[in-house]
């Protein structure tokens, strides 16, 4: 057995400098101004949407969860997957149900995780590396919407994709990502998709607008990583959590509204920015799914759908598709 798990950097050094950097260019230009979501996601990030996961409000991570803890003997003995690939792994905490699952299989060999948070994913591999010492853990710190050609391990892999991350990507950017995953899969190889579920808008606002206000800390927490990386000094008090339902689009958006005008400098920019008393940014979209919805977008991508999931309650999807030849 290796002694420490395998960490590859893709990211380059100074990629939160000047990846964040366009993106605030471009976003903060912009009308509405908008970021990508990934920036939440620093150690303070990672951390707070682990508190988030465990929110009595917050029902995914508990139905994904009652899911796999019921399917994943199903999934290893379908799939005989010798790699598990996560991507956007987090804590991998609820991946464990499926590596326990592989692991009784006989078949388990590789782990491989990849994740923005360079912190999350070094901790996570650690504790994986000792939980499962019979089998290659590599940790990739990396942007699943860049980095997907570099992904090592043996076939057949099982590639995870849970929490419902794919729905922060809008249908457009879905579509790319799914086609790449797709690219670097052989036929034959497999998609585990984790979709939470269109439901009533009071369950769905409610799950990012928690009443500890721990969903509102972690939305901020975007502009503490601007101030940090960027020299930029945002004052945290002056934005406040939105969270809304558009039944249009059927996703929830999450903005911070400025509740007086604000003039920000970002230094590492040479950059000033103004918002008027009430004018949002836009930092991150949660789409919500029904099964016809994810059948089409996998099919589109050149996935077959062979097994579909849901809690008992209905609130959380999860999908086991194969590359198609
Ligand atoms: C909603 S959390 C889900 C975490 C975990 N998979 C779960 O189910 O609880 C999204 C995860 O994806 C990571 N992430 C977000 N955008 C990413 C990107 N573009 N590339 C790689 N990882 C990303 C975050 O750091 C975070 O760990």
């Amino acid at each position: 057995m290796p002694t420490e798990p395998v960490i590859e950097v893709h990211l380059p050094e100074d990629h939160a400098a000047r990846s964040l950097a366009a993106d605030v260019r471009r976003g903060l230009a912009t009308s509405p101004k908008m970021l990508p979501p990934k920036w939440f996601y620093d150690a303070n990030g990672s951390e707070l949407f682990e508190e988030i996961t465990r929110l009595p409000e917050y029902y995914p991570t508990r139905a994904e969860r009652e899911i796999l803890a019921a399917r994943s003997g199903e999934i290893a003995a379908v799939t005989g997957a010798h790699t598990l690939v996560e991507l956007g792994s987090g804590s991998s905490e609820k991946t464990r149900l499926l590596l326990n699952a592989l692991r009784d299989n006989g078949t388990l060999r590789q782990i491989v995780a990849l994740d923005v948070s360079e912190s999350a994913l070094r901790e996570a591999s650690a504790a994986l590396h000792a939980e499962y010492p019979s089998a290659a853990v590599h940790g990739v710190v990396g942007d699943f919407t860049e980095h997907l050609g570099l992904l090592p391990g043996e076939p057949p892999r099982l590639v995870a994709f849970l929490g419902g991350t794919i729905g922060n990507l809008l249908p457009d950017e879905r579509a790319k990502f799914l086609g790449s995953v797709r690219d670097v899969l052989e036929p034959g190889e497999w998609l585990l998709l984790g979709t939470d579920l269109v439901k009533d808008a009071g369950t769905l606002v409610r799950a990012y607008d928690d009443a500890a206000g721990v969903t509102a800390e972690f939305n901020r927490n975007v502009l503490r990583v601007l101030n940090r990386e960027l020299s930029a000094n945002f004052d945290l008090d002056a934005f406040a959590h939105v969270a809304l339902w558009d039944p249009d689009n059927e996703w929830i958006e999450m903005r911070l509204r400025a509740v007086r005008p604000v003039r920000a400098r970002i230094a590492g920019l040479d950059m000033e920015v103004e918002f008027a008393a009430g004018e949002e940014l836009h930092t991150e979209i949660s789409a919500k799914f029904r099964r016809e919805r994810v059948d089409e977008e996998l099919t589109a991508a050149g996935f077959a759908l062979e097994h579909w999931w849901t809690d008992a309650e209905g609130r959380f999807g999860v999908s086991l598709s194969r590359a198609a030849g």
